[in-house]
């Protein structure tokens, strides 16, 4: 059997930064997100009879070329196919070639781990079970892969991850469907490089930081207010909570130890273009993940001028234009 699975990436509106439990992969606070239809991974999975073969090719977004994966990256892959079959309580093995492929950058801060584990979670609870896993358990899989976020590109459209007491109540469910608010994400490359530290050293680190406890606090609050603004559709109330949001954890990032700065000088550059654009009465808003990238999350009226705007600046390499989406889908089945 080969199978082919796309799954989204999705950019946090409100964050999740540290965990409780590390082994579990449970969060400190509930996050939420919308997935992004134009940063997608696909894969093919093809179920081969020797199980001891586990193969995973990874075309490069930039050169195009397929590489192998190996060492860490392919036990990494490996160990989360067993924690799938555990999960999903099977006893025979299969071997695996997996083929993936991207149309964005990846590792800079636009959640290709997000959309890679959970295509990855879909795929190999699918060719265990021959069926879909219910929309809960996938999410529940998702999180279990180490990239917590990517429970939040199971569900679809405007997504909620609630902490929850237990691995059992910690997924993310649709709040939202995808046209339920014309909100463009601008992915403002600044940089194609791959980070150097990646989010699940930071996430151990993050209470190191005098203003983790501050900012658990402060999003009791936030998350009030961003519900809200969500469920009111007001824009710039929205947006207001959503810079105050990734500014709260890059504040912890960098003030953690060892510290983080995922923010290069273009990453400034660029804020302050948008914070100057605003009193020119061109509203749009900043989030920016564990990368030097810039979200410029905006209303669909003002996608153009944006677009055209951010084409002339010298700091940016490259746009993608974003809209709200439907999660991981199952996207072919062949029998052999
Ligand atoms: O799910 P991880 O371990 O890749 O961490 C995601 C961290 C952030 O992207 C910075 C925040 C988020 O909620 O997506």
């Amino acid at each position: 059997m080969k199978i082919k699975v796309k799954s989204p990436a999705n950019i946090a509106f409100i964050k999740y930064w540290g965990q409780r439990d590390s082994h579990f992969i449970l969060p400190y606070n509930d996050s939420f997100s919308m997935n992004l239809s134009h940063c997608i991974t696909e894969i093919t999975i093809e179920r081969l009879n020797d199980d001891h073969k586990k193969e995973v090719f990874l075309e490069d977004y930039l050169t195009k070329k397929v590489i192998p994966i190996q060492q860490e990256r392919l036990e990494k892959i490996i160990d989360y196919y067993y924690l799938i079959k555990k999960f999903v309580d099977k006893k025979d093995d299969f071997g695996f070639r997996i083929f993936s492929k991207n149309n964005f950058p990846i590792k800079s801060g636009i959640a290709s781990s997000a959309s890679f584990y959970s295509a990855l979670a879909l795929g190999f609870s699918y060719l265990f079970m021959e069926k879909n896993l219910p929309e809960k358990n996938l999410s529940i899989l998702a999180r279990l892969s180490g990239s917590g976020s990517a429970c939040r590109s199971i569900p679809d459209g405007f997504v909620w991850w609630k902490k929850g007491k237990n691995s059992k109540t910690s997924y993310a469910y649709s709040i939202a469907p995808p046209k339920y608010w014309d909100l463009v994400d601008l992915v403002l490359i600044v940089s194609e490089k791959e980070k150097i530290v990646g989010s699940q050293e930071g996430h151990q680190k993050a209470l190191t930081s005098p203003f983790f406890k501050l900012r658990l606090t402060d999003l009791k609050r936030r998350i009030k207010e961003i519900k809200d603004a969500f469920l009111k559709k007001d824009f710039e109330k929205f947006g207001q909570l959503i810079e105050e949001e990734a500014l709260s954890l890059h504040f912890v990032a960098m003030t953690q130890i060892p510290p983080l700065y995922y923010w290069s000088g273009k990453t400034i550059e660029i804020i302050k273009e948008i914070v100057y654009l605003r009193k020119k009465n061109r509203f749009g808003f900043f989030t920016i993940d564990a990368g030097e990238n810039i979200h410029l999350i905006c209303q669909k009226k003002d996608e153009k001028f944006f677009f055209q705007y951010f084409s002339q600046k010298k700091e940016i390499k490259k746009m993608i234009i974003n809209y709200p989406t439907i999660g991981a889908r199952l996207w072919e089945v062949k029998e052999n």
